[in-house]
C-alpha cells in the first residue's frame, strides 16, 4: 500500500527520493510525489499514474538537500493529483507525507474551515498539514506534537517545514517507519527495500515514537516527549536482494529463489539425532510446548491458506487439533480465548493490519501467540511472544511464492517439536527431518520442469474460468494455485474439495472449463482419480499435479509431476507447480505480473 521515502544530507534530494519511490511501486499505489526543501522554500510536485509519470514531470531545478516523498493508494478521496501526498498547508510550508487512516479527520476538517481554513484536497492527511501549521509550537517536533494530540488513527508520517528546511520529523503509530543512518546523511522510509541501496543501519520506530531528523543523525522521543534512545541496527539485507538481478520478473527471480532460500532456512533448525526442530525463538521450554491442548493459525489470504496446511501437519505430526482462520474474520467475532490453545499468526510482510489485530486481541484476552514472519523486527514479529523467522530474504512481487513456502516449512518445523514433546516417534521425527532436509533439492527438480509446465499453463491462459481441485492435504494447495492464478492473470479461478464436486460444482463442468487437480500418491489417490473421472466423464479438461507413483492413464491429459515426499510435507512441494502455471499464464496473457491491478503488497490498512 502507501509508501514513505525521506532523504536529509549532503546530496541532492530529488533523485535518491525517486529511487526510493522506484523501489517502493511493488506495495501497489495509484499516485505518488514529492517535496525538495529548496533555498526558495518547499517544492511539491505529484501525479496520478506510475512513478515514471512523476519522473518525467518533475522540474529541471529541483535542487535542495532535503525532502520527502510518498507513494498513494488511495483511501480516502479519489485518485487525483490533488489528492496524492505529499500534502501541503495553505502557506505551503508544511509537507507531509502519510500512510495509515486519520478516523476523526472529518470533524477536524469541519472545525478548521470553520476558522477560515481552504483545503484542497479530499485526504484526511491535509488536516494533519493544517494543524501542524496552525501550531503556536517553537519548533516543528512541537507543532508535530500538537497535531498528534488532536488526531485519531492510525500514522506513519514524515514533515517538512520549508522554515526550518535542516529537519525532518517523522511519527509512528500503527504503520511502519524505519530510519537509515549514513555517513552525514539521513533517510527514512516506510519499507527496508526504499533505503537498502544507501545504508544497512537501521532504526525501527515503535507504535508511539516520534523521530527529529537532522543530516547529522536523529532523536527519538515518545509522545510524553521523553527521549527514547535507539541504536541502530545492521540488517541482513543486500542491495542485490531487492534488484530484479537478470529476471524479467520478482515473481519468477522469488519462485526460483526457493530451493537456496529454503536450504538456508532449515539450516541448523534440524536436529537429524533425535528426530525433531531447534527453535529457540519459540521461547517456550518442551514442557510448556506440551502443555497445549489446540493450536490455532491466524493468518489472510495465502497465508492462511498456508495456515491451513500447517494445521494439518500439527494435527498429523503432533496429534492435537488445530484449525486455521482467517486473521480477518477471527478479529471482528469477539472470539473466545484460550489459555492452553496455542495461536500461530502468519505473515510474509509482518504489517498486515487484520493479523496485528487479530494478535492484539489474542493477547489482550491472556492467550499466547507465536509469528510465523518474513520481516525481521515488523509489527506482527515484535508483538508475539516468540516465533520462527522465515529467512525467505525480501519478497518484491504482489504475489506471494517463496515467503508461502517458507511457511510451510516454519509450520512443519513447529508441528515436528509439538510433535516430539508428545507422541512423535523418534523414527517418525527423523523420517520428517529426513524429508525436511530433501524438500529444496525437491524444489529444484520441481523447477526444472519450468518449459513444460509453461506450457500447460500457456493453454490453461485461454480460459475463462478454471476449477483447482484437491482433497485434505490438497486442498489448501487447491485454495493457493486458485488464488495465485486470478492474482496474476485475472482470470476467474476457483478451489473446491475434490470430494465437494458433486455437491454442486458439477454442473459448471463442460469442455471449455478446465480443471487443476492436486493429486498426491497418498492414502486418497484413488478419491481424487475418481473426480477425474466423473470430470472427464463431462468432457472437462483436466491438468493433473502429481507424483510419479500415479499412473498415468489414470490422470488422462497433461500432468506436472512433483518428486515424492513424506506424505505429510507433500502440500508444501505440490505448491511449486501452482506458482510456476499462474506466472506462465500471465506471461501468456502480456499482463502486469509483478504489480496486479487492485492489489498491493502488504495490507496495511483495515
Ligand atoms: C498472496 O499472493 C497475496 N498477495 C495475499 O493473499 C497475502 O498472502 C496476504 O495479504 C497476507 O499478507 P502477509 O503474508 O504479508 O500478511
Amino acid at each position: 500500500m502507501c509508501g514513505i521515502v525521506g532523504y536529509i544530507g549532503g546530496q541532492n534530494a530529488a533523485p535518491i527520493l525517486l529511487e526510493g519511490l522506484f523501489r517502493l511501486e511493488y506495495r501497489g499505489y495509484d499516485s505518488a510525489g514529492i517535496a525538495v526543501m529548496t533555498p526558495r522554500g518547499s517544492q511539491v510536485c505529484k501525479r496520478i499514474g506510475r512513478v515514471r509519470d512523476l519522473e518525467a514531470a518533475l522540474p529541471r531545478r529541483m535542487a535542495g538537500k532535503a525532502g520527502v516523498g510518498h507513494t498513494r493508494w488511495a483511501t480516502h478521496g479519489a485518485v487525483t493529483q490533488e489528492n496524492a501526498h505529499p500534502q501541503v498547508s495553505e502557506d505551503g510550508r508544511i509537507s507531509v507525507v502519510h500512510n495509515g487512516i486519520i478516523d476523526n479527520a472529518m470533524d477536524l476538517r469541519e472545525v478548521l474551515i470553520g476558522k477560515g481554513e481552504m483545503f484542497s484536497s479530499e485526504t484526511d492527511t491535509e488536516v494533519v498539514a493544517h494543524l501542524i501549521a496552525r501550531s503556536d509550537a517553537a519548533c516543528l517536533e512541537d507543532a508535530v506534537l500538537d497535531a498528534l494530540g488532536q488526531i485519531s488513527g492510525t500514522y506513519a508520517f514524515a514533515v517538512t517545514d520549508a522554515g526550518h528546511p535542516d529537519r525532518i520529523v517523522v511519527a509512528r503509530n500503527g504503520s511502519p517507519l524505519i530510519l537509515g543512518v549514513g555517513e552525514r546523511e539521513m533517510f527514512v522510509a516506510s519499507d527496508l527495500s526504499a533505503l537498502v541501496r544507501h545504508t544497512t543501519s537501521v532504526v525501527r520506530l515503535d507504535d508511539g515514537e516520534l523521530a527529529s531528523v537532522t543530516a547529522g543523525g536523529f532523536r527519538t522521543f515518545s509522545r510524553e516527549q521523553e527521549n527514547t534512545a535507539k541504536t541502530p541496527v545492521r540488517v541482513d539485507v543486500e542491495a542485490e536482494d531487492v534488484d530484479l538481478a537478470g529476471y524479467r520478473h520478482f515473481m519468477r527471480k522469488e519462485i526460483f529463489e526457493q530451493p537456496s532460500s529454503a536450504e538456508r532456512m532449515l539450516r541448523g533448525r534440524l536436529d537429524e539425532r533425535y528426530g525433531t526442530a531447534r527453535l529457540d525463538g519459540l521461547n517456550l521450554s518442551p514442557r510448556e510446548l506440551r502443555g497445549f491442548r489446540r493450536v490455532k493459525m491466524l493468518g489472510c489470504g495465502s497465508a492462511y491458506y498456508v495456515g491451513q496446511i500447517g494445521a494439518q501437519l500439527v494435527e498429523e505430526l503432533a496429534r492435537m487439533p488445530a484449525d486455521a482462520e482467517p486473521a480477518s474474520e477471527f478479529r471482528y467475532r469477539n472470539p473466545v480465548i484460550e489459555t492452553d490453545t496455542l495461536y500461530v499468526a502468519v505473515s510474509q510482510s509482518g504489517e498486515t493490519a487484520d493479523t496485528a489485530f487479530a494478535v492484539r486481541e489474542v493477547k489482550r484476552k491472556g492467550g499466547q501467540v507465536l509469528g510465523l514472519v518474513n520481516v525481521v523486527g515488523s509489527t506482527i514479529a515484535r508483538e508475539c511472544d516468540g516465533g520462527i523467522y522465515l529467512h525467505a530474504g525480501p519478497e518484491i512481487a504482489v504475489a506471494s511464492t517463496k515467503a508461502l513456502t517458507h511457511m510451510g516449512l516454519g509450520f512443519a518445523l513447529l508441528a515436528l517439536a509439538l510433535g516430539r514433546v508428545r507422541d512423535l516417534s523418534i523414527s517418525d521425527g527423523q523420517r520428517i527431518a529426513a524429508g525436511l532436509n530433501a524438500l529444496p533439492g525437491q524444489i529444484g527438480q520441481v523447477l526444472a520442469g519450468e518449459p513444460a509446465i509453461a506450457e500447460i499453463a500457456a493453454g490453461l491462459a485461454a480460459a475463462r474460468s478454471l476449477f483447482f481441485i484437491g482433497r485434505v492435504r490438497g486442498f489448501p494447495v487447491a485454495r493457493e494455485g486458485a488464488q495465485k492464478f486470478k492474482e496474476v492473470t485475472y482470470r476467474h479461478a476457483e478451489a473446491y474439495q475434490a470430494s465437494e464436486l458433486k455437491h454442486g460444482p458439477l454442473a459448471l463442468i463442460d469442455q471449455t472449463l478446465p480443471t487443476v487437480a492436486i493429486v498426491p500418491d497418498d492414502e486418497l489417490t484413488d478419491r481424487n482419480l475418481a473426480a477425474i473421472e466423473q470430470i472427464g466423464a463431462r468432457c472437462g479438461p483436466v491438468v493433473a499435479i502429481t507424483h510419479p507413483g500415479v499412473p498415468e492413464a489414470a490422470t488422462g491429459g497433461p500432468r506436472i509431476t512433483v518428486p515424492k515426499s513424506e506424505r505429510e510435507l507433500d502440500p508444501i512441494l505440490l505448491t511449486i507447480p501452482v506458482q510456476l502455471l499462474a506466472y506462465h499464464a500471465a506471461r501468456t496473457l502480456g499482463l502486469d505480473i509483478d504489480k496486479p491491478r487492485n492489489l498491493a503488497k502488504s495490507v496495511t490498512v483495515e
